[in-house]
């Protein structure tokens, strides 16, 4: 299996993406690795080399929280819908169900949750939902067989790629799941992320970024299929893949055919593919690190807004500090009042929009542009300006 592995990006050494700093532990050292990104010659995976445990990762201190977007509630809404018009399920698992934003679009009685957040956990549990605060393994699947049944529908957004042993996450979801069932997941999409220089999609949660071409290659191995693909526009470009036994009736369809074929033409089965990514990546970096000093030197106010996991690898690989951004915006309740990893960087309460002072927006949260746009109006208005680093570092005018 090692051999099959070839390592085509370094971001050089981060903190955990989601580990933000209270006040009392500023002047602690913090734990930091290398992050360097590998394609597989054989499944065509991409994963990133050095992981940790998923318990180091996702406990009792988790602050990211499904409910702070609107366009991700939104998604939520119009899949609900159509699974219920469409699947018409009658009882439903979701695998690391955060906050309940999907499952509060269910009959609590249809649907249950699994989240090892506990302090997430805690608000579906509030709100009268079924959750347990369990990490998704064959002992759970056993324990959720036997006192709900095999589940119609199995949904997971943003959670699978971030479990290692991909094989024992899927004969675990085959274990659970009845014969006619569907499995749905979402997670960023590998093309996506390749095409808009979005290296930002890996970190230390990412454990892999999917391709359709590999996904299906770990799922055909545990007796799953893709039937159907939705592109969806949510983190950056995403994919919402639907699955089924392999024996299930239920069709392939076109999607599914022509993802793979848009993405083997695009070069994701070759190495050279990724090492000219790993160019673009460098290129960028520099030319981040040009536009934030020369902003600087002019003395601008530049601050950052929404502090995502994913800012913790562009501004730790390109090191922009405390030093070039005053402070972060965020409506999380969980980050504000820390700092950001790594960077240090003070992250603020989310109140009224941006301060009258500000010049420049550094956009964490860019896969959120639309909806900030929309409510920063004012600031745009007058003659406020955001910076992106994608598809290539620039201002947005
Ligand atoms: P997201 O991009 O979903 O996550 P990740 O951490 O996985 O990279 O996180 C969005 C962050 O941006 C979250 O902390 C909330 C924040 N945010 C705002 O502060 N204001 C906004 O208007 C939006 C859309 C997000």
């Amino acid at each position: 299996m090692k051999n099959n592995l070839v390592e085509f990006l370094d971001l050089g050494f981060q903190p955990l993406a989601n580990s933000f700093i209270p006040i009392n532990n500023i002047r602690k050292k913090e734990r930091k690795y290398k992050l360097k990104i590998s394609f597989n010659k054989k499944n065509f995976l991409v994963s990133i080399k050095n992981t940790f445990s998923s318990n180091e990762m996702f406990n009792d201190t988790y602050p990211y929280r499904s409910s702070m977007s609107k366009s991700v509630s939104k998604s939520f809404k119009e899949l609900s819908n159509k699974i219920k018009k469409k699947l018409n399920p009658k009882n439903i698992l979701e695998i690391g169900s955060n906050d309940g934003t999907f499952m509060n679009y269910f009959n609590k009685k249809k649907i249950v949750g699994i989240e090892p957040c506990s302090n997430v956990e805690k608000i579906t549990k509030r709100k009268g939902f079924k959750t347990y605060p369990l990490y998704w393994n064959k002992k759970t699947s056993d324990f959720l067989k036997k006192k709900h049944g095999e589940f119609d529908l199995i949904y997971s957004a943003n959670t699978l790629s971030h479990i290692k042993n991909l094989n024992s996450v899927f004969k675990s979801i085959y274990n659970c799941l009845s014969k006619e069932g569907s499995l749905i997941i979402e997670d960023p999409s590998l093309l996506d992320c390749l095409k808009t220089n979005t290296y930002d999609q890996f970190y230390n949660e990412h454990i892999y970024v999917f391709s359709c071409i590999a996904l299906n290659e770990v799922l055909k191995k545990n007796k799953l299929q893709i039937y159907r693909i939705e592109k969806i526009k949510l983190h950056g470009g995403s994919i919402r893949y639907y699955i089924k036994k392999t024996t299930s009736k239920k069709k392939i369809e076109k999607s599914f055919f022509k993802q793979i074929l848009d993405e083997e033409k695009f070069g994701l089965k070759k190495l050279n593919t990724y090492l000219n990514f790993s160019k673009r990546v460098k290129k960028s970096k520099k030319k981040l690190i040009k536009l934030f000093s020369s902003l600087k030197k002019q003395e601008f106010k530049i601050i950052g807004y929404g502090a995502t996991a994913k800012s913790t690898t562009v501004l730790n690989y390109c090191e922009i500090d405390n030093k070039y951004i005053d402070y972060f915006l965020d409506t999380t309740p969980d980050k504000q009042n820390k700092f950001t990893p790594g960077t240090k960087i003070k992250i603020l309460k989310y109140k009224n929009g941006i301060e009258n002072d500000v010049d420049y927006v550094f956009l964490g949260a860019w896969n959120f542009k639309k909806e900030i746009f929309k409510k920063e109006k004012k600031f745009i208005d007058r003659g406020g300006k955001f910076i992106t680093h994608n598809p290539y570092p620039k201002i947005i005018k």
